[in-house]
């Protein structure tokens, strides 16, 4: 009990003095950044469901204690890597394609104390930096259902040391659903594809489990954690930032940087509303959502 006060008043020390910036970038600038990037120059939080706990259930899943060596791949801007190198003790190396967001997780892992814990690199999934077989674990949230998985898991696993675990947190559609919400489903699907210019798909759990031992990975397991509760989700996001006020803070803060080029920019406004239409669809729409939720999955690099 002791130690949650203790985390939390951390959590709320690190994350107190968030992410009003002038918005220093013309409009055509802001509209060339790639989405991520734009994200993250905004300080739009990024989201994977079931927030900080699902991430400790999946390092608890991948054996991960203070001794192992971890890569987080599409890191964003830090927030699971510095949660695990504080919680847990472990060395993190977080890599993502975009380079505002790395720049920002390099400023959380000082602000939250683990800057030699936690460390971050620009870099693509699809080639990796790093020698073969040197991780513990490689984790995905919320990444991988971005990437292409043929590629990717073939990449994770390269740098894995024999017996290590890929662990994943992505979200899944059930295989077998009505015309109507497959429809709707891969239209959300499109709107992802189209904002983000990266190949989003979902699979289906029997698929991510496919997936994962097509790149050669054994003991192959796959958790289905159905309907994801946009309530629940707002309350986990608003936990992993540091509580309601620094939740706040961090609604308001890119409502303010993103009034000028939403006012400005048909571009960005396009790009926001796809984005909402996508997450309706994903999260608030019952007769869509009940199809969907998120795998917590693993394998093992052979021995
Ligand atoms: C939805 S965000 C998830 C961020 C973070 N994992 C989280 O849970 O908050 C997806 C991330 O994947 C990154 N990404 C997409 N394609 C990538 C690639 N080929 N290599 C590395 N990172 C990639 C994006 O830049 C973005 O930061």
């Amino acid at each position: 009990m002791l130690n949650y006060f203790k985390n939390r008043q951390i959590d709320m020390q690190a994350e107190r003095h968030i992410p009003y910036r002038e918005p220093k970038l013309s409009v055509k600038e802001a509209e060339a950044l790639g989405y991520y990037d734009f994200m993250s120059y905004l300080g739009v939080p990024y989201y994977h469901a079931g927030g900080l706990p699902s991430t400790k259930k999946l390092a608890e899943l991948c054996r991960i204690d203070s001794k192992k060596k971890i890569l987080m791949v599409g890191c964003g801007t830090g927030f699971s890597a510095c949660y695990l190198a504080r919680e847990i003790g472990c060395e993190v190396i977080g890599i993502d394609i975009s380079e505002l967001s790395i720049k920002e997780a390099k400023e959380r892992a000082k602000r939250q104390g683990v800057p030699d814990k936690a460390k971050f690199i620009v870099g693509n999934a699809y080639a990796l930096p790093f020698e073969a077989g040197i991780f513990d674990a490689v984790i995905t949230e919320f990444v991988s259902q971005f990437l292409d998985r043929k590629r990717a898991f073939k990449e994770f696993t390269r740098v894995l040391k024999p017996g290590a675990y890929v662990g994943i947190n992505e979200m899944y559609r059930e295989k077998e659903i009505p015309a109507k919400a497959a429809e709707e489903i891969a239209q959300a699907e499109k709107k992802f594809r189209e904002i983000t210019g990266l190949p989003f798909s979902l699979s289906s759990p029997e698929e991510w489990k496919q997936e994962l031992e097509r790149a050669g990975l054994k003991d192959v397991n796959v958790r289905m954690c159905k309907n994801i509760k946009y309530l629940q989700e707002t309350k986990n996001m608003a936990e992993a930032m540091g509580g309601i006020w620094s939740f706040v803070e961090y609604l308001i803060s890119p409502i303010l940087n993103t009034a000028k080029y939403f006012l400005l920019s048909r571009k960005i406004r396009y790009r926001f509303k796809r984005l909402e239409e996508g997450k309706k669809i994903f999260l608030r729409k019952k007769s869509t959502s009940k199809y969907l939720g998120y795998v917590l999955a693993t394998g093992r690099k052979d021995l």
